[in-house]
C-alpha cells in the first residue's frame, strides 16, 4: 500500500497550483484544483471548467483529525491535509498540522474547529481561481475595452443630452428659415428643460439667454408669452441665472412688456419672469426701482379689475418687503458672515416702504380685498400688515377700510365655526380672522 501524502496546502498556493503535486501519480488526472476530488467518470471536479453553479454547491468538508473519505466535487478549507489513497483510488483529508494543534487545543478546551476561511469564503477564492485559470473564458465573456469604447460612443450618438438638444433647439430657434410655430415649440422645450439648474445655466453660456430676452419684445405676443414663461422658469432660485438675466437687460424688456403687452395671458407670464427675477435679489430689486417698476406695476393693478393680477403684485410687494424685514431680524443672530454683511447693505439699497406711498399703495393694496377669493384676501391682508410700519396713517384715514375690514372679520368668524361642524382642522379662515384681527389692533 503505497500512501502519498500532500503537503499542507493554502488558498494562496493553491492559485500557482496548475503544475501539481498530485503529477507525479502517473494514472491520476492532474489538470484540476487539489483540493476538489474528480468525479467517478474521470471528469474534472469544481474547479474544473464547469460553469460557476458547481462552484456554488460545492460542498465543504471540515477535516477532523481522523481521515475521511472525500466524495467527488467536494471541496476542503485552506490548511487540510489532503492525500490520495492508492488502493481506493479514493483522496481523503484530516486536519493539516497547523489545524490540527489548534483542534487539539480547542478539543481539550471543549471548543470547535477553527477553520482558517468560512465555506462562503473559499468558494469565493476557488470562484476567483477559476476566473483566473481561464483567460479563454475570460475574453470570449467580456469585450475588450476597444469594443466596449465603440459601443459607448455608439450610445452617445443614439442618446441626445441635455446640453446637445438645447444647442440644436438654439440653432433651430436662431435659424431664420424657423416658422413661429415652431418658435413656439421650441421655447416650451426649453421650458422643460431649464427647470435643472445646470441646464439654465448651460443656456446662459451658450448664448441662449440673449434670444430668449429677445424674445420679450417679439412682436407676436404668442413669443413673447412664451419666452417670459422661459425666462421665469430659469430665472426661479436660479441666482447664476438672475444676474446673467439683469445683465442681458431683461428688467427693462420686462417692464415694457408690461406697460404695452395687451393680452392678459402675456402679463401674466411677464408677472411670472419679473417676480423670478427679483427674488431673494436686491440688485435686481433695486434696478427694478430706479427704473420706475412700481410705478408700472401700480398703473398695471389699477387696470386689472378681475384680480389675478392684481394678486400677483401684491404678493411681490409683500415679498419685497419681507425679504428685507427677514434679513434684518438675521442681523440679531451674533454669528455673522460677510456675505451675510453683503447682503444687508444690498438690501439697505431697496427701499420699496419709502415708493409705497409715493405710488398710492396704501390705498392701492385694501382693494384686493373686494376679490372674492379667499387666497386673494389672504395675501391683501399680508400685505398690509407689511405695508402698516408706512402706511397706517393712511389706513387710519381710508374712510371704507375699517367698515371693511370689520365686515370681513364676521364672515370668516362664521366660516370658522362652520369649519368646525365639518370637523375641518386645518384652520385656514381662524389664521385669516388672526390676520384681520391683528391689523385692526395696528390701526387702533
Ligand atoms: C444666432 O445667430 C447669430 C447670427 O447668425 C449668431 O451670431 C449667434 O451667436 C446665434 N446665437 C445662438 C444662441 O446660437
Ligand atoms: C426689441 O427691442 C430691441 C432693442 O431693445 C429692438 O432693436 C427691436 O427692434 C425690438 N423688437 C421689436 C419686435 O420691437
Amino acid at each position: 500500500m503505497r500512501l502519498i501524502s500532500f503537503s499542507c496546502i493554502t488558498l494562496a498556493s493553491l492559485m500557482l497550483l496548475r503544475c501539481q503535486h498530485i503529477a507525479a501519480v502517473p494514472e491520476q488526472k492532474s489538470d484540476s484544483a487539489l483540493t476538489v476530488v474528480e468525479n467517478v467518470e474521470g471528469e474534472v471536479g469544481a474547479v474544473g471548467d464547469e460553469g460557476e453553479e458547481e462552484v456554488a454547491n460545492l460542498k465543504v468538508v471540515q477535516p477532523t483529525e481522523q481521515w475521511q473519505t472525500l466524495k467527488p466535487g467536494e471541496a476542503v478549507p485552506a490548511g487540510s491535509h489532503v492525500r490520495l489513497n492508492l488502493q481506493t483510488g479514493q483522496r481523503e483529508v484530516r486536519l493539516g498540522e497547523e489545524q490540527l494543534k489548534h483542534w487539539t487545543q480547542d478539543h481539550r478546551n471543549g471548543g470547535h474547529v477553527p477553520s482558517s476561511f468560512a465555506p462562503d469564503e473559499l468558494k469565493q477564492a476557488m470562484k476567483k481561481i477559476k476566473e483566473d485559470l481561464n483567460p479563454d473564458s475570460v475574453a470570449s465573456k467580456y469585450r475588450s475595452l476597444e469594443e466596449l469604447k465603440k459601443d459607448m460612443a455608439q450610445l452617445d450618438l443614439l442618446v441626445e443630452t441635455d446640453v446637445q438638444i438645447m444647442r440644436r433647439l438654439l440653432d433651430q430657434f436662431n435659424s431664420s428659415s424657423t416658422t413661429t410655430e415652431q418658435r413656439l415649440n421650441i421655447l416650451l422645450e426649453l421650458e422643460y428643460l431649464v427647470h435643472q439648474v445646470d441646464n439654465a445655466q448651460t443656456l446662459c453660456s451658450m448664448g441662449g439667454l440673449q434670444l430668449i430676452v429677445e424674445g420679450l419684445n417679439s412682436s407676436d405676443f404668442r413669443l413673447q408669452e412664451k419666452s417670459a414663461f422661459v425666462l421665469g422658469s430659469a430665472s426661479a432660485s436660479n441666482p447664476v441665472v438672475q444676474v446673467k438675466a439683469v445683465e442681458s437687460g431683461a428688467l427693462q424688456k420686462l417692464l415694457t412688456a408690461l406697460a404695452t403687452a395687451q393680452p392678459l395671458i402675456v402679463k401674466k407670464k411677464v408677472l411670472f419672469a419679473l417676480a423670478a427675477l427679483l427674488r431673494h435679489f436686491p440688485y435686481a430689486q433695486h434696478n427694478f426701482l430706479s427704473n420706475g417698476g412700481l410705478q408700472v406695476l401700480s398703473e398695471l393693478f389699477r387696470a386689472d379689475g378681475g384680480g389675478v393680477l392684481r394678486t400677483r403684485i401684491v404678493t411681490m410687494l409683500y415679498d419685497m418687503i419681507s425679504e428685507k424685514v427677514l434679513i434684518s431680524q438675521a442681523g440679531l443672530d451674533p454669528v455673522l458672515d460677510a456675505a451675510h454683511e453683503e447682503r444687508v447693505h444690498q438690501y439697505s439699497k431697496v427701499s420699496v416702504e419709502a415708493e409705497l406711498l409715493e405710488n398710492g399703495w396704501c390705498r392701492l393694496v385694501p382693494l384686493l380685498l373686494e376679490s372674492t377669493e379667499h387666497d386673494h384676501r389672504e395675501k391683501a391682508l399680508r400685505a398690509l400688515l407689511a405695508m402698516a410700519p408706512k402706511c397706517l396713517d393712511e389706513y387710519r384715514s381710508d374712510s371704507s377700510l375699517l367698515g371693511y375690514l370689520l365686515s370681513l372679520r364676521d364672515q370668516y368668524q362664521e366660516l370658522v365655526h362652520s369649519e368646525m361642524i365639518l370637523g375641518d382642522e386645518t384652520g385656514y379662515f381662524a389664521e385669516i380672522v388672526e390676520l384681520i384681527d391683528t391689523l385692526l389692533v395696528k390701526m387702533k
